[in-house]
């Protein structure tokens, strides 16, 4: 199997629910590439540690958690020790524990080899915090996609109520601007705007127009075969 830099990988970072799982799996879909959610992975490790009772804080204790994930992405559904968690690690607890485990080096050495494995050809989105600084620096485009605080609460508000999840705006708001605190301040892997980096504002786009303007970077940077040569 052909993997590291012959692949091209498209990154795609940014802050929390600010679209960028959906526009980075459209993308993928669209080109035939493969995708790495690599927050899954974080919301993983905090499931596993708050299941067995491990503090969030024992940084030592959740790097081996880290290193023995057994998990697996199916399609869209993603399994933990053989159990579909794929709504389990998308509510609002495992979202700030995803960000405290996120914040330890060993955790993120931890899952490094990991989130490199999902490159192979023809291709790889990935979306994240440090996709585009630390794990694939050489992607052949980088995207930051971002929006207001505002936007991103009432966005993550309806794909809670989507999933069943009762929440409110207000609190909502608060957790993200807690967890952009978190991920922007952080000393390890902070979620930076590289120099590099096209900046993709969704704030007043729709879906679709956020997946057409990424569509549009990539065109001339993947080499398509020519079409009825
Ligand atoms: O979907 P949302 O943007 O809210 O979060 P996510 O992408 O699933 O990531 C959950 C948490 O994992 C983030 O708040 C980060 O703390 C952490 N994370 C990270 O540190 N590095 C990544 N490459 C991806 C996620």
């Amino acid at each position: 199997m052909v993997s590291g830099p012959a692949v091209p990988v498209i990154a795609i970072d940014g802050p929390s629910a600010s679209g960028k799982g959906t526009v980075a799996a459209a993308v993928a879909a669209h080109l035939d590439f493969h995708y790495l959610d690599s927050g899954a992975l974080y919301r993983l490790v905090a499931k596993a540690a708050l299941d067995r009772g491990v503090l969030l804080n024992d940084e030592p204790k959740i790097a081996k958690i880290a290193v023995n994930l057994a998990v697996r992405f199916s399609g869209t559904s993603i399994y933990l020790d053989g159990e579909d968690v794929t709504d389990a690690i998308r509510t609002e607890s495992i979202s700030a524990g995803s960000s405290i485990v996120a914040a330890q080096p060993a955790v993120r050495a931890a899952l490094l080899a990991r989130q490199r494995a999902f490159r192979s050809l023809p291709g790889l989105v990935a979306d994240g915090r440090d996709m585009e600084s630390i794990v694939f620096p050489d992607a052949v485009l980088k995207v930051f996609l971002t929006a207001s605080a505002e936007t991103r609460a009432e966005r993550r508000y309806k794909q809670l109520i989507g999933k069943g999840i009762s929440d409110n705006i207000p609190r909502l708001l608060q957790e993200l601007r807690d967890r952009d605190e978190r991920d922007c301040n952080r000393a390890s892997a902070p979620l930076i705007q590289l120099p590099d980096a096209r900046l993709l504002d969704t704030t007043n786009l729709t879906v679709a127009e956020a997946i057409a303007q990424v569509l549009r970077w990539v065109e001339p940077v993947i080499p398509r075969p020519s079409m009825g040569a």
